[in-house]
């Protein structure tokens, strides 16, 4: 059987398109065999396979295996495939990777955020669409609801209620662009309403915050293990995973932001962006359950399929959805994007697609836990029991020096020190926060390499 890619451990850097794409690929390979990393007798992923990795054509992946084949650097034979060449090239005495100068596009990708582009469902997300664009109505492609096409509300309002227990009348469900989007119309409404502060964590998305503040709201934060938002208008959490702590609201926690609603007015803005992914424990039900009057539940496709589809919903109070109706900058997503998601939902395959995605990450994080056990004795690793990102805690006063090293390496990852509110009260802790969904599959061995030579 063919070794899995990954196994390979070998970094490709291609440039997104064009000629460059094939030059990078045929160049990391040359290199691969060159070195002795791809040893002789080795058989490559066919060039089907390993197109689909790297979400390129196989025509590339084709043409750069003829050229090598060409240098006799690999053999192609029907029947066993394409291998590394016998003895191809003597192998050179191994070397340490030299470090690569902290300029330009990162060689490694640990920035949390982003899940694994290249395992995006491709096939199932084109028969999705083309079943959604055959059954829909003419009618679906006129202007519609402001709300958004009612088969995926229907669809949504379905799903929140099965996997989250969120009370979702398919009514009060609001289809915004993305997660980011959802959170802008709301602070607007926020401030129309005179609101002039909504409470934050102390440590979250510097993004969010910053968009929050543009629509002319103050931020405040809150500890993440305080229940009390004071006398802000609304209050901003994460309660089944803080991003980036990666710990859940506590019981007590959340009883005592549902009465500081109920007791002052406030709203609770409740992020759900990656609920797919639990590992360790059964999932943490959402808090709009708790009290659906008070609470906007919002949802996001970001960390479950790709941020590029700018797909999200929000659950809505009564009393907040004739202002988001109004405010008019909804029906932002296009309806065929809306329909496909509807048919994706309703068929299975997102479930499925979320099942898959699920082992493939935890096999990640597992990897992650069991490399640091073994060569970074310093390093504690915390929040990993659901998401895409770890927390790694480090010696104290070491975080700058860790990420300054990780840029020497090419190794794009974020310290804690970057998610802290600037006016935040509590102690700061020397930490990193990795993304492993980010890196495609065959260049996860080599970023864990790069990221253990960081470490201390
Ligand atoms: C904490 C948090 N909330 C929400 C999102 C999703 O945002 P959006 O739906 O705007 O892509 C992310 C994505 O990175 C996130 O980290």
């Amino acid at each position: 059987m063919a070794k899995p890619w990954a196994t390979f451990g070998i970094d490709l850097h291609l440039e997104p398109a064009g000629p460059g794409l094939r030059r990078g690929l045929t160049d990391a390979l040359r290199e691969a065999v060159r070195s002795g990393r791809l040893a002789p007798g080795t058989r490559l992923p066919s060039s089907r396979a390993l197109a689909a990795d790297l979400g390129i054509a196989r025509n590339t992946v084709a043409e750069a295996y003829a050229e090598l084949v060409a240098e006799g650097r690999l053999t192609a034979r029907q029947g066993s495939g394409t291998r590394v060449a016998d003895r191809a090239v003597p192998r050179p005495p191994a070397r340490r990777p030299t470090p690569r100068r902290p300029s330009g596009r990162p060689r490694y990708d640990l920035t949390p955020g982003v899940p694994d582009l290249a395992s995006f469902p491709r096939a199932e997300w084109l028969r999705a669409s083309r079943r959604a664009l055959a059954a829909a109505p003419h009618d679906a492609l006129g202007y519609g609801d402001a709300r958004g096409r009612p088969e995926l509300r229907t669809a949504l309002a379905d799903r929140l209620a099965r996997v989250r227990g969120v009370r979702a009348d398919p009514g009060r469900i609001v289809i915004c662009s993305g997660f980011a989007h959802g959170l802008h119309l709301l602070c607007d409404i926020l401030r129309a309403r005179g609101a002039r502060t909504l409470a934050v964590e102390s440590y979250g998305l510097a993004e969010h915050r910053d968009l929050i503040e543009r629509t002319g709201l103050r931020t405040t934060p809150v500890p993440s293990d305080d229940a009390d938002p004071g006398d802000a208008a609304a209050v901003l959490l994460n309660p089944a995973h803080q991003f980036p702590l990666g710990g859940v609201l506590r019981p007590e926690r959340r009883a005592a932001v549902i009465d500081w609603a109920r007791r002052t007015g406030g709203l609770i803005l409740e992020d759900d962006y990656d609920s797919e992914f639990r590992y360790d424990r059964q999932p943490v039900g959402a808090i709009q359950d708790l009290d659906p009057d008070h609470v906007v539940h919002l949802g996001t496709v970001s960390k479950s399929l790709a941020p590029g589809l700018r797909l999200g919903w929000m659950v809505l109070p009564p009393s907040l959805l004739p202002e988001v109706v109004e405010h008019g900058a909804v029906r932002s997503v296009g309806v065929l994007e809306q329909l496909t998601f509807a048919e994706f939902l309703t068929s299975g395959a997102h479930d499925r697609h979320v099942r898959a995605a699920r082992l493939r990450y935890r096999r990640r994080r597992d990897a992650l836990v069991d490399v640091l056990a073994e060569r970074a004795l310093d390093v504690r690793v915390t929040g990993i029991a659901a998401g895409l990102h770890a927390v790694l805690r480090l010696p104290p006063g070491t975080e700058q020096s860790v990420v300054r090293a990780a840029a020497w390496q090419g190794l794009a990852v974020k310290g804690l020190a970057y998610f802290r509110h600037p006016a935040a009260e509590v102690a700061p802790l020397d930490a990193l926060v990795v993304g492993y969904g980010t890196p495609p599959d065959h260049a996860w061995t080599a970023t864990l390499d790069a990221l253990c030579r960081a470490l201390p």
